[in-house]
């Protein structure tokens, strides 16, 4: 039987094992669902054992890595697949339609929480090497490296990765956590920003204050914080931090001229969104804006009285948790260093400013004449038909960096989502579309790169 046979014959097989682990609530980063994230990485050690292949759960000071291989022959090229069985919170639990860990299969897509990012993804590439296995089709070596922390920084994934680099040797890392266009338009991602992620305190008084007795004459520090904020932009939507742009590289206008012609319709952006109108910084389009140039946004922003009604205070504290998305020649370390430097200096006499970094990463481009991607885009050619186009997407998967740091082997990230997948937010999905033509592209991928690895040799 053919590849592509043996997936068109176990579709309803291939969906309901994906069903089955999103029924897991694999929360990274909350500790209530601890266990939960141990179960889907054994239901992972689970299927490579469905197919006799060598599979390992990875301790470390977090939560599990999968490991698993099979070398058919050393002197054959060797495919890294990396992806995450941990998925974001899905809180507002209200704002779900159906829930979130009860996958639902509606209008050709699966509702569930990490059906895009990142279970459906990363299980396209157990079911690909699954009909490569039983057609006896796989043509080279394969690792398997799955984490369940991605979404909380990849922390431990970072420790496994300098502590067991003889053991992830791999001429490619193949990654499929991104988007694609449209249904239409496949494209391949070569950018990634950087992240650089701080959580901001800032004390007026030393207790929370009755507003009437005390207002008018004592700093309030919510206020105070929006103020310090708003500043951080100027009227065309710059950073204001200085030396922020310092190492952003410019690009050349042919460069930015092509990166336009990327089909995107932004009436089509903006009816999606039910904005009026676009914004960000001035001289840029849409585009670029979230491709080549690092922002800043408030994530959150608390303090005083939220309940019902209304209470009356002046609180002591107030908080903002802030990210920069960078992008190459950046350094997130740096940035965030810049960032405290200056949140500090504009803070008036009248509050004290704490900033605590987080969890950040670097951005990441890759080139297109790598025989990785250019075996990627032959893959979806082969499948639609048509010759995909490069993108530079706006998120972050900071271990990309590391894998070029630490490994020194470029990443290719063929994913296979749609932006209206709606990932980290209510109603994440994944359509069935996108899912098999996951599972068939990527079985291309394995004997087109096996074959240009030849060839090139
Ligand atoms: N899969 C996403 C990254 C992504 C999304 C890349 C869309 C390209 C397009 C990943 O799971 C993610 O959410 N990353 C985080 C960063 C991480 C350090 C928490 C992000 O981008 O916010
Ligand atoms: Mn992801
Ligand atoms: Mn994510």
């Amino acid at each position: 039987m053919s590849t592509l046979a043996y997936i068109k014959e176990n579709k309803d097989k291939f969906l309901d094992e994906l069903l089955a682990l999103l029924r897991i609530p694999s929360v990274s980063a909350d500790s209530k669902f601890k266990d939960k994230v141990r179960e889907a990485a054994e239901f992972l050690k689970d299927r490579f054992e469905d197919l006799d292949t060598e599979v390992e759960i990875c301790e470390t000071g977090g939560h599990p890595i999968v490991y698993a291989e099979r070398i058919i022959d050393p002197a054959l090229p060797t495919v890294l697949i990396y992806g995450h069985y941990d998925v974001q919170p899905a809180d507002p639990y209200e704002l779900w339609d159906s829930p979130p860990f009860e996958p639902m299969v509606k209008d050709e897509k699966i509702f569930a929480r990490g059906s895009a990012d990142d279970k459906g993804q990363t299980y396209m590439h157990v079911k690909a090497y699954e009909a490569l296995i039983k057609t006896d089709s796989l043509p080279c070596n394969v690792k398997f490296m799955i984490e369940g922390e991605e979404e909380i920084g990849s922390g431990s994934l970072a420790v496994f990765v300098a502590q067991n680099k003889e053991k992830l040797a791999a001429d490619v890392i193949l990654i499929s956590d991104t988007h694609i266009i449209s249904n239409d338009t496949p494209s391949i991602t070569v950018g990634l920003r950087g992240l650089s992620y701080v959580e901001v305190e800032v004390t007026g008084p030393n207790r929370d204050l009755h507003s009437g007795t005390f207002g008018g004459a004592v700093g309030n520090p919510i206020n105070t914080l929006c103020r310090m904020i708003a500043s951080l932009q100027n009227e065309r939507g710059e950073i204001t931090i200085p030396r922020f742009y310092d190492k952003v590289e410019m690009l050349s206008q042919e460069y930015r001229d092509k990166m336009n012609l990327t089909p995107f319709d932004l009436n089509t952006f903006k009816n999606d969104l039910e904005i009026n109108s676009e914004k960000g910084e001035e001289g840029y389009t849409t585009i670029e804006r979230t491709g080549i140039r690092p922002t800043l946004d408030v994530n959150g922003i608390w303090g005083g009285y939220t309940g019902e009604g209304a209470k009356t205070v002046l609180p002591s504290k107030a908080y903002a948790k802030i990210s920069m998305r960078l992008v190459p020649n950046q350094s997130s370390e740096e940035i965030t260093q810049l960032f405290a430097k200056h949140f500090q200096k504009i803070a008036p006499d009248y509050v004290k400013v704490k900033v605590t970094p987080y969890h950040g990463g670097e951005a990441t481009v890759t080139s297109t004449n790598a025989i990785g991607y250019k075996a990627a885009a032959k893959a979806m050619e082969k499948t639609w038909g048509k010759e995909p186009i490069p993108t530079r997407e706006g998120g972050s998967i900071p271990i990309v960096a590391l894998f070029q740091k630490e490994l020194g082997t470029d990443s290719i990230l063929m994913g296979f989502g749609l932006q209206e997948d709606a990932i980290h937010s209510p109603n994440e999905s994944y359509g069935l579309f996108n899912y098999y033509r996951g599972i068939e592209t990527i079985s291309y991928f394995y004997q087109i790169f096996t074959k240009m690895k030849k060839d090139n040799q």
